[in-house]
Parts: C-alpha cells; structure tokens; sequence
C-alpha cells in the first residue's frame, strides 16, 4: 500500500515552539523545533529520530497539547487539536519521557487509578491490557520492585486502557536492558500488526528504527532533515559494500569497468562503497574476481542510515542549539 492511498492519522503542520529562556538574558530565545511537518498515517509504526536535545519531546509534548506551539497546528484524525481538543485526544493513547506510578501500590491497583482517570473500565478490561503487554502474574507485585522494562510496559498498558488508535511514546526503550528492549520492541510491532494500532515513537538511536519501523522522521536541532518510508529511503540511498584487498584498485576497477560510483574509504572501516544504483553485485564480483582481487565481502551497505544522518548534519555543526536567532 503506498502511503498516499493511506489515511492520515496525525498530522503535524508547520509547527514551531520557541522557549523564552529568561536565565540567558533578556529577549534570548530558543528554538527547539522550527517549522516542523510531518505526517502519521494509520497502520505506520512511525520512528521520529533524533540526537539528545534536538526537540523530540516539545515535539510530541505539542502533538498532545500538554504545550501550545508558538506556530502551526496538529491534527488528530482530521480534528485539529486547538479547537477540537477532545475529540482529537479521545484517539491517543500516550506518555512523554517516562510513565509514572505509585511505586507502593501494585501494577494493577495503578492501572485501576489510570482506568478511574479515563472515565472507569471493567476489571476485564484491567485483565486485557496485562495480558497484552505481558504483565499477567507480576500484576499484584508493588511497582517499585518492577523492572524498567516492566514499568514500560505497565505505561503502554495504561496507554492502552482507553483504546486509542494511535499510541505516541516517547523513547519507549531508553535506558533498558536488552531483554527489556527486545520485549517492548516486539510488543510494539505485534500492537501495529496484530491489534491494528499506529505507533509514533521518537527514539534516539538510528539502528532501532532502522529495524522496528515503516516509516521515519530525522530530526536535528529542531528542523527535520529527512521524512519518508523506510523501504524507499534504503532503496534511495543505501549502496553496496565490499571488502576487498587493495581497495582503492579495486574501487578504480569498478569505475571503469562496470561504471558504477564507487570509492574506497579509509581504515578503520577500510574498504569500498558502491553508491546505490542499478549495479548487479554478480556482475561487480566477476569483474573484481576476473582482475585478481580477493573479494571477502559484498553486502548491503551496513549503517548506511547513520551515514545518511551524518551527510545530512555535518554542514550544521558551526552552529550549536541555542545559538541560532
Ligand atoms: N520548558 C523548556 N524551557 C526552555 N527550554 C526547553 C524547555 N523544554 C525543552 N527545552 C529545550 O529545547 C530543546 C529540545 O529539547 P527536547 O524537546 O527535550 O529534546 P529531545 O527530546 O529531542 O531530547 C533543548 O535545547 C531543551 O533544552
Ligand atoms: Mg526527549
């Protein structure tokens, strides 16, 4: 399905908050995000990327109008947020940086005091979300003895307990270990897959959302460098690469001989890429191997997302946050 015949579920246009930041002198101001448009659609599993500090959370914080943005507006299936409050966040379920609980009281007991906030639901109802997110058997157990990732999940099971169709997290898996991780990966996957909900969750780290979603948004220093559906992002920009003795010789040779954009890159990482294209890696290997070359590796290009990240940033470094009008 091609994301245009999709219907869009969270809408973001042309959103701008700037911080009066009165610590740093009069009439200084921060923007932490600049003009920002992106678009969720139905069924997405939505990674929003971007480094520490470049305006995930004032991001998600305006797309649940826990803040007002200096300029733009969000849409929530088709509601616009400023006029339509309501109606637009009966549709989300969600938590900015960390859940919070009473650690004292058990998992559940919490989720009954979530569940008495969002308008009381059956005890069944309690049973569903624990079960859901794998939580059955631990549910009686105080919070403070819960594991992070456990109280991850407990947070996505409060999430849950309104029935939303969109879930926004805001790095659901920072600080886990990798079991944690792995849990609250594939019980995001499974909601998208199995439950029919669209999840918009920002993250920090390039290779987690490289490998949990469809789609992704590049934040940096508040502005989106990049937006798009993954599979057609790596079809555009992800190449080829080769370990190779001698690889400046070889990139040569492939150059020459097979036409394709090939250079040799420095150690550590000492070997050769293959800019995305039409180049056949048979034929690419037969020509290396034909003109004497040990070839001990031609893959798709590793990390090519990380290196697309830092193409795309590296001309911005002269200016640090806060330091730009
Ligand atoms: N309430 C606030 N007042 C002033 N500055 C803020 C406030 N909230 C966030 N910022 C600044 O906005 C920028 C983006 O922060 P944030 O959205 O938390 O980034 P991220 O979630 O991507 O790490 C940072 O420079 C941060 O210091
Ligand atoms: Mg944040």
């Amino acid at each position: 399905m091609t994301a245009s015949s999709r219907e869009p579920l969270l809408v973001l246009e042309g959103l701008s908050k700037v911080f009066t930041r009165r610590w740093l002198g009069r009439g200084r101001e921060l923007t932490a995000v600049r003009d920002l448009s992106l678009t969720v659609y139905r069924g997405d599993l939505f990674g929003f990327l971007g480094p520490n500090g470049a305006g995930k959370s004032t991001t998600l914080r305006m797309a649940l109008g826990l803040i007002h943005p200096t300029a733009g507006r969000v849409l929530i299936a088709g509601h616009d947020l400023a006029a339509e409050r309501l109606a637009a966040l009966r549709q989300v379920g969600a938590f900015v940086e960390a859940p919070s609980f009473y650690g004292y009281l058990s998992g559940r007991k919490n989720l009954e005091i979530f569940a008495g906030l969002s308008g009381g639901v059956a005890a069944a109802e309690i049973d569903a979300v624990l079960e859901r997110v794998g939580l059955r058997g631990r549910e009686l157990d105080p919070v403070s003895v819960y594991s992070h990732g456990m109280r991850q999940r407990l947070g996505i099971a409060a999430c849950l307990l309104p029935k939303p169709g969109l879930l926004i997290l805001d790095e659901p898996t920072d600080g886990l270990d990798p079991h944690g991780i792995r849990d609250v990966r594939e019980l995001l996957v499974s909601l998208v897959r199995d439950d029919g909900l669209t999840v918009f969750l920002s993250s920090h780290l390039l290779s987690e959302v490289e490998h949990l979603c469809n789609r992704i948004a590049i934040l940096e220093q508040g502005e989106l460098i990049l937006q798009g559906e993954l599979s057609e992002l790596e079809r555009e920009h992800r190449g080829l690469s080769l370990s190779v003795d001698r690889p400046a010789e070889a990139a040569a040779l492939l150059r020459e001989r097979c036409g394709v954009q090939a250079e040799a890159h420095p150690p550590p990482r000492e070997g050769v890429r293959i800019r995305p294209g039409s180049a056949d890696p048979a034929v690419l290997n037969r020509a290396l191997l034909e003109a004497g070359f040990r070839v001990a590796a031609l893959e798709p290009e590793p990390h090519w997302l990380d290196r697309l990240f830092l193409e795309r940033t590296t001309t911005r470094e002269a200016a640090p946050a806060g330091a730009r009008p």
